[in-house]
C-alpha cells in the first residue's frame, strides 16, 4: 500500500480497537498531518486535543450519545474550530464555514496518515456540542467539530458503497 489513491480507497471507519499503545513517533506523524492541511487565509483556525485520560474518554462517550467505541481507542482526538482566530478577518463566513472546513481538512489528513501507519480511525460527528465543550472545558472561542478515536483496528468492516462518479460529478 504505497499509492495515495489506494490509501484513500482502503481507509475504513473503524469502531473496534485493540488496546495496543501508539508509539510517540507515530502520534507525532498524526500531529504533522493535522498542521500541514490547508486553511483559509492560512489562519489555521483549528485546535486539537489529544485525549488519553480514561475518565475524559468515558465522558466523551456520554457526550457522543453513547458511542462506546470512543473509550476503547488508546487516543481520542477532539477537533475544534478556532473562531477567535478567524473572526477578525472573515467574520460570519469565517466562523460558520472556513474554521469548520479548516478542521475538516486537517482531520481528513489525519485519517489518511493514520491508515498509512496501520491505525484505524472513525470521524465522529454525532455528539452534543455543549456536553463536549463542558467535558473538554473549552473556551467560547472553540467549537467542537469532530471526535476521532484512533487505535489499531480489531475489526475492519467492508467498504460501504459509494455513489458512482457519474452521480456525483457533473462535467460542463
Ligand atoms: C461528518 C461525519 C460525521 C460522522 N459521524 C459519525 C458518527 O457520529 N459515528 C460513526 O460511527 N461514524 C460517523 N461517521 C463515519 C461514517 O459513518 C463513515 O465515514 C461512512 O459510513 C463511510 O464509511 P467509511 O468511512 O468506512 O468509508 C461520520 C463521518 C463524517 C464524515
Amino acid at each position: 500500500m504505497n499509492n495515495l489513491l489506494d490509501i484513500i480507497k482502503q481507509r475504513r471507519s473503524i469502531r473496534s480497537f485493540k488496546d495496543t499503545p501508539i508509539l510517540k513517533e507515530v502520534i507525532d506523524k498524526l500531529a504533522d498531518a493535522l498542521i500541514w492541511a490547508p486553511s483559509a487565509g492560512n489562519l489555521q483556525s483549528r485546535k486539537f486535543y489529544f485525549v488519553t485520560d480514561k475518565k475524559v474518554k468515558e465522558q466523551l462517550v456520554e457526550a457522543a450519545l453513547g458511542q462506546s467505541f470512543i473509550a476503547d481507542a488508546p487516543l481520542v482526538v477532539v477537533g475544534c474550530a478556532d473562531l477567535g482566530r478567524v473572526k477578525g478577518r472573515y467574520e460570519n463566513r469565517g466562523t460558520t464555514l472556513y474554521a469548520p472546513q479548516d478542521v475538516a481538512a486537517s482531520v481528513q489528513n489525519l485519517l489518511l496518515v493514520a491508515h498509512e501507519q496501520g491505525l484505524g480511525t472513525v470521524w465522529v460527528g454525532a455528539f452534543d456540542e455543549d456536553a463536549v465543550s463542558q467535558v473538554m472545558k473549552l473556551p467560547d472561542t472553540l467549537r467542537p467539530v469532530t471526535i476521532v478515536p484512533v487505535g489499531y483496528p480489531a475489526k475492519t468492516p467492508k467498504a460501504p458503497p459509494r455513489l458512482s462518479k457519474e452521480e456525483v460529478i457533473t462535467s460542463i
